[in-house]
């Protein structure tokens, strides 16, 4: 028998017990947008592609979804905050719980990285800030994005926004998520009040660090509130300068999180690499995550440029709990098998990570031949 087919009691295939949740092993499908829900509605294509991701007490978080027809930047993101989403979630959610997956939704609004063609009635879009993006290439190396100049929330008008993510948590639990992951990274709304190179205002949500977190922290009391903080994720990258959100001291940003995550006693803190500072690939950096980790009491996640080999020193050195795998589990679809085997990875093609086709770059990547 090759070596390649001997089963290895490897970290990264060790359960882990994530709150009420008996995981099988700790690799994670990270959350990947897809951009093949067509007018925001999740799609029956979606159905397969999740449940081919899919393992037995395996730890799956859905591509950012919209809480509100103000949160999408990109075409074709599917939404959690109508009816017709909600039902169109359900099938979805249904199959990767008849395979035994656990399954947790993220919900997301990308303020400032929008234009007003995704806006209702072509508005600008909102966010901490009044200072608008530069125009940027978007992921497909192709298109140039360009943004509108957003609009910046009054003091009085940012309940409801925490509002819109109390409904769209408590919808993602009606669709029959078993949780919900709270998009706090990558430049998107909750960042752009989180960076102090994004947020300029002088209320009560800008200036200190306490107050540019604020409005992450009320929106987690509001989540947990209404559904529980044994369903409640956040992923957060206090690194990184996606979509020009830099801080001036991200170490500091990232411990003064998760103490304060510790006083409501969330499930998980999942967060992205200091060495995936831009978007693609990953770079040398003196940061780490491990003041984070020993500081957040609950499960922690860490994403971002992880291959086989150092997913299981991280788990076998403390560093984490679990990893999650974006690209990789993209293209390999039984992803935790491949590595139990120690088998070849099916290479990703960036060329159709965005496209809407509703198979290719979808659900074409092979399964390995295998009869073990
Ligand atoms: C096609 C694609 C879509 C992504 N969409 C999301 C997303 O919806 N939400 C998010 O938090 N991160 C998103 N990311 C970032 C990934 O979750 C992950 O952090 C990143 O790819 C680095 O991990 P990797 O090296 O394992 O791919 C996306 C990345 C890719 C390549």
């Amino acid at each position: 028998m090759g070596s390649a087919q001997t089963p290895a009691n490897i970290p990264l295939m060790t359960p882990y017990k994530m709150g009420k949740f008996d995981l099988s092993h700790r690799v994670v499908l990270a959350p990947l947008t897809r951009q093949r829900s067509y007018g925001n509605v999740p799609q029956p294509h979606a159905v397969l592609y999740y449940s081919q991701r899919t393992t037995k007490g395996g730890l799956l978080i859905a591509e950012a979804t919209g809480v509100s027809d103000t949160a999408q930047g990109y075409p074709d993101t599917p939404g959690i905050w109508t009816k017709e989403q909600v039902e169109a979630w359900k099938p979805i959610v249904d199959a990767v719980h008849a395979k035994g997956g656990i399954f947790f939704c993220q919900i997301w609004h990308v303020g400032r990285v929008s234009n007003s063609g995704y806006q209702p009635n072509g508005q600008a879009p909102i966010s901490s800030t009044d200072k608008p993006l530069t125009p940027q290439i978007r992921a497909n190396g192709v298109d140039v994005a360009q943004f509108t100049p957003p609009r910046r929330l009054r003091t009085n008008e940012i309940p409801q926004i925490v509002n819109d993510f109390r409904l769209a948590a408590r919808n993602a639990i009606d669709a029959g998520f078993d949780g919900i992951e709270i998009h706090g990274a990558h430049g998107y709304l909750i960042e752009q009040f989180l960076k102090d190179q994004v947020n300029d205002r002088t209320d009560k949500y800008g200036g200190s660090l306490e107050n540019r977190c604020r409005f992450a922290l009320e929106i987690v009391e509001a989540i947990t509130n209404e559904i529980g903080v044994d369903r409640v994720g956040i992923r957060l990258s206090p690194f990184a300068s996606y979509m020009e959100s830099g801080d001036s001291n991200p170490e500091a940003l990232g411990l003064y999180l998760a103490e304060s995550l510790n006083k409501f006693g969330i499930l998980y803190c999942h967060m992205v690499e200091p060495r995936m500072k831009t978007v693609g690939e990953a770079h040398e950096t003196p940061h780490s995550l491990v003041p984070m980790r020993k500081a957040f009491k609950g499960t922690f996640i860490v994403a971002g440029g992880y291959d086989r080999e150092d997913g299981n020193k991280a788990v076998a050195e403390n560093r984490t709990d679990l990893v999650a795998y974006g690209r990789h589990f993209l293209a390999n679809p039984d992803l935790p098998k491949r590595f139990e085997l120690n088998a070849p990875l099916n290479k990703y093609n960036r060329e159709t990570f965005y496209i809407s086709d509703p198979h290719i770059g979808y659900t074409d990547y092979s399964f390995l031949e295998t009869t073990v």
